[in-house]
C-alpha cells in the first residue's frame, strides 16, 4: 500500500502519493497539487523541498552519514582515489582495474588544451580573481569542441566531453593561477598522476626543477575526494537547472563553478584563511574573537563552523581534521594563523556555548587549513573545491539528462502592484 498525505483547504480535502527512497526518506508529491486545488508551495531556498530523486549520493545531517553510491566516505577517503572516486559517481559503480586504467589513460591523454586558449587566459588582468578565469575558460570549451552544444549527442560523445573535463580542469585551473602571479603556464607532465601533474603545474618554475612531495600529493587526492559530490547543494542545483534547458554540460559546469564562488558555499574556505588572518592581523587574540562571536550585538562571526545540513558534525571535516594534523606534522609547517586556528578549534569543541549551538569546525575550516599548508594561495582555495566537486557536477549532470528530467522553472507568488492605468509622469 503506498503511503498518501492529504491536504485541507477551504473545505476541500486532496490527497497526494508520498514517495519513500531507499534510505527511508519521504516526500510528498506535488505533482499535481496546482492542476487539483490552485495552491503551490512556498519554500524559499528550498529547505524543505526535493528537487529530484537521485542514486548519486546519500547524506544524513543528523547522522553525520555520507556516502557515494552506497560507500561511506570514511572508507573512500581512506581506501579510494580520486579518479576511482570520480569514475563511481559518474558511472554508477567502481571501476574494474582494465575500466580504471582506461578512464586513467583517456585523462591523462586530453590534458593538454588548445594552444589558442592561451590567448584568452592572457586577456584577463593578473587581479582577475581565478573562480571567473576558470569559469571561463571552461566555457570557451563550447567554443573549441562545438559538438558540445548539443548535449544530446551520442553516449560517446557526451563521455568525451567528459573526459575532457575532467582531464582540463586541472591545467586550467593551475594556468589561473598562473595567470594571477604573473608566471608562464606550465603544461601537464602526463609521467604524473592527477593531482602530482595538477600540483607541479602549479607550482613547477622555469628553469627550476620541481618534485612533487608525495606527502602533499597523497592529502590533496584526498581533499577532492571529500570534496567530490554533495546531494543537491547551491552548485549542484546550478548545473542541473542550467542542463536541464539543454545547454551543453560545459556551460553547465562553468555556471557550477559560479555558483560554488560565493561565500556562503565554496568561497567559504577562502573567508576562513581571511578570518584569521583578520584575527592575527589584529594582534592574534582568540579568545577576544571567541567573545566578540558570542556577543550577539557584535557582527563579527565564526566562518568554518556549524553547517546548514550536518546537525551534529560534518564526516568531511572529522577525516580532514586528521589529514591536517598529519600534513601539518610531516610538513613541520609553523604558521602563526593555524595556531589561531588551533585556538579557535579548541574552543568549538570544548566551550558549551558552541557545543550548544553546534558550531563545530566544518570541511571548510580544515580545508582551508590545509591547503594554505600546502602553500595554495587563499584565492584558489574555491577552484580546489571546484576541482574537487567536478565529478559530483557531472554525475548530477549526467543523471538528470538520462532520466529526462523537465526544465527547471519555479512559480512564485506575486506581491507586486495589482493592475493600474498607465498615466506617464513625463511630459514629452
Ligand atoms: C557542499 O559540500 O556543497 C557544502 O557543504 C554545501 C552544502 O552541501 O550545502
Amino acid at each position: 500500500m503506498s503511503e498518501s498525505a492529504k491536504l485541507s483547504f477551504k473545505g476541500q480535502e486532496y490527497e497526494f502519493p508520498v514517495i519513500t527512497g531507499t534510505e527511508n526518506e519521504s516526500a510528498i508529491d506535488i505533482a499535481k497539487l496546482r492542476g487539483a486545488s490552485g495552491l503551490i508551495t512556498l519554500d524559499p531556498g528550498f529547505k524543505n523541498t526535493g528537487s529530484t530523486t537521485s542514486a548519486i549520493t546519500f547524506l544524513d545531517g543528523e547522522e553525520g552519514i555520507l556516502r557515494y553510491r552506497g560507500y561511506k566516505i570514511e572508507d573512500l577517503a581512506e581506501k579510494s582515489s580520486f579518479l576511482e572516486v570520480a569514475y563511481l559517481l559518474i558511472y554508477g559503480e567502481l571501476p574494474s582495474q582494465a575500466e580504471y586504467e582506461n578512464f586513467s589513460k583517456e585523462i591523462t591523454h586530453h590534458t593538454l588544451v588548445h594552444e589558442d586558449i592561451k590567448k584568452i587566459l592572457e586577456g584577463f588582468p593578473s587581479n582577475a580573481h581565478p573562480m571567473g578565469v576558470l569559469s571561463s575558460l571552461i566555457c570557451s570549451l563550447t567554443a573549441f569542441y562545438p559538438d558540445s552544444l548539443n548535449p544530446n549527442r551520442s553516449e560517446e560523445e557526451v563521455n568525451m566531453s567528459i573526459i575532457r573535463l575532467l582531464a582540463k580542469m586541472p591545467t586550467f585551473a593551475a594556468w589561473a593561477y598562473k595567470n594571477e602571479v604573473g608566471h608562464p603556464v606550465n603544461y601537464p607532465d602526463n609521467s604524473l598522476d592527477y593531482c602530482s601533474n595538477f600540483l607541479k603545474m602549479m607550482f613547477a618554475l622555469p628553469a627550476e626543477k620541481y618534485d612533487v612531495d608525495p606527502v602533499v600529493s597523497a592529502a590533496l587526492d584526498k581533499l577532492l575526494i571529500l570534496h567530490a559530490d554533495h546531494e543537491q547543494n547551491c552548485s549542484t542545483s546550478t548545473v542541473r537547472v542550467v542542463g536541464s534547458s539543454q545547454a551543453s554540460i560545459y556551460a553547465s559546469i562553468s555556471a557550477g563553478i559560479n555558483a560554488l564562488w560565493g561565500p556562503l558555499h565554496g568561497g567559504a574556505n577562502q573567508s576562513v584563511i581571511e578570518m584569521l588572518e583578520a584575527i592575527k592581523a589584529d594582534g592574534g587574540d582568540a579568545k577576544k574573537y571567541l567573545d566578540k562571536a558570542k556577543d550577539k550585538n557584535d557582527p563579527f562571526r565564526l566562518m568554518g563552523f556549524g553547517h546548514r545540513v550536518y546537525k551534529n558534525f560534518d564526516p568531511r571535516a572529522r577525516i580532514i581534521k586528521k589529514a591536517a594534523d598529519d600534513v601539518l606534522t610531516k610538513l613541520g609547517v609553523n604558521d602563526p594563523v593555524l595556531d589561531i586556528a588551533k585556538e579557535l578549534e579548541h574552543a568549538a569543541l570544548n566551550d558549551q556555548y558552541f557545543i550548544d549551538r553546534k558550531l563545530y569546525p566544518n570541511v571548510d575550516f580544515y580545508s582551508g587549513i590545509i591547503y594554505r599548508a600546502l602553500g595554495i594561495p587563499t584565492d584558489m582555495f574555491t577552484v580546489m573545491f571546484a576541482l574537487g566537486r567536478l565529478p559530483g557536477w557531472i554525475a548530477q549532470w549526467k543523471e538528470m539528462r538520462e532520466n529526462g528530467e523537465p526544465i527547471g522553472r519555479p512559480r512564485q507568488i506575486y506581491v507586486g502592484a495589482n493592475e493600474r492605468d498607465y498615466v506617464s509622469m513625463n511630459k514629452r
